[in-house]
């Protein structure tokens, strides 16, 4: 008896192991292929709307890459980006948030996925693939994207403005914000290559070109023959007009980033900041130059990727699963 208790229990413990390893979660109860059973082909439907809208839109590929760094970085990630709310102000209404565009996009693939599998595929893991196709699709890499995320149920602007980092940040405070969010010094420099793809209005940046410490001088940390292609782009007071934060290649995630970075060309102080620490400096330049092919960036991205997307997530019973992403159940 007391044998088939103990051969009984080494099964179990057997089985559990098999089970584990097959079905690896993180320490936050994410893992890769979470809806394989209950929404199989969830990722597939995000593609295909994905696809279809940056067919006609290539340029809202930036923000729909960038509203899964503005989710994960306020409450975690949990959607609470997304949502209208019904009392206060919402996240959305934060300065940060107003140049974001492609909300709509969201909301037709999450009515897809309702179609599809009601109740099941968070607005939460809908921005984190969401992401990462905006990458695959601009020809930078792909990476399994980690979900099981649950939604939340609070958005407010006043958490949005204390944790969305300007773009005037120095390096210093990068750090110490991307470390309050359980992310590394090298997480930063290489999360903040995604300014690869995408365009930026004015007004993140003008500062720098016309009054840059209130006497109407320019930032001496960027190129001057720069700042004068980018006075054409935007003229005094213009805040509103986009320029393409990596000119030539802002349609393709490539490694162009580093090399504009390492030439003094990086759009906001942020980028330029990256110069100023030896560990992300060491980065920029070492990738400065490098050819796709023989440069570690498009892995490390993905790694940085699925670091982020785990900050401050609800699993299990926590929140909920929106019906609709633009407001709680
Ligand atoms: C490190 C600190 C960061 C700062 C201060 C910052 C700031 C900004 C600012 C000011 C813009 C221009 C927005 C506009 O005027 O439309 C922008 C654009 C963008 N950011 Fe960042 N960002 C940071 C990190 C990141 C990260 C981590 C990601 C993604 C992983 C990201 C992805 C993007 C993308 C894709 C765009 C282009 C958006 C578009 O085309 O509309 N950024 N960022």
């Amino acid at each position: 008896m007391a044998c088939a208790k103990l051969l009984f229990g080494f099964l179990f413990k057997l089985v559990l192991l098999v089970f584990v390893l097959h079905h690896p979660a993180n320490a936050q109860g994410l893992k890769v292929g979470f809806y394989a059973k209950t929404c199989p082909k969830a990722e597939a439907i995000v593609k295909k709307i994905m696809v279809e809208t940056l067919k006609v839109a290539p340029p809202l590929s930036g923000p729909l890459n960038r509203m899964h760094f503005h989710d994960c970085f306020v409450r975690g990630c949990d959607g609470s980006l997304l949502l209208n709310s019904s009392t206060g102000q919402p996240e959305k209404n934060a300065v940060p948030n107003l140049s974001i565009r492609g909300f709509q996009i969201i909301d037709k693939i999450k009515t897809a996925l309702e179609k599809q599998c009601p109740g099941v595929v968070s607005c939460a893991d809908i921005l984190a693939i969401v992401a990462r196709d905006a990458v695959v699709l601009t020809d930078g890499p792909f990476w399994e994207v980690e979900t099981g995320r649950r939604d939340g149920k609070v958005s407010s602007i006043t958490d949005a403005l204390s944790n969305l980092l300007p773009p005037f940040a120095n390096i210093t405070v990068l750090k110490t914000a991307f470390a309050s969010k359980g992310l590394s010094v090298k997480d930063l420099v290489v999360l903040s290559g995604a300014h690869s793809i995408g365009m930026s209005q004015c007004a993140a940046f003008s500062n720098r070109l016309y009054n840059f410490t209130g006497k109407g001088d320019t930032d001496p940390t960027l190129d001057s023959e720069y700042i004068e292609k980018l006075k054409l782009k935007c003229k005094l007071g213009d805040q509103t007009s986009r320029v393409e934060m990596d000119p030539g290649s802002f349609k393709t995630f490539d490694v162009s980033y580093y090399t504009l970075i390492s030439k003094r060309r990086g759009l906001f102080q942020s980028d330029a900041a990256l110069l100023d620490d030896s560990e992300t400096k060491a980065y920029v330049l070492s990738h400065a130059n490098a050819k796709v092919g023989t440069s570690s960036f498009f892995k490390d991205f993905g790694v940085s990727m699925v670091n982020m997307g785990r900050i401050g997530v609800l699993t299990g019973t926590e929140g909920e699963i929106r019906k609709v992403c633009t407001k709680v159940n």
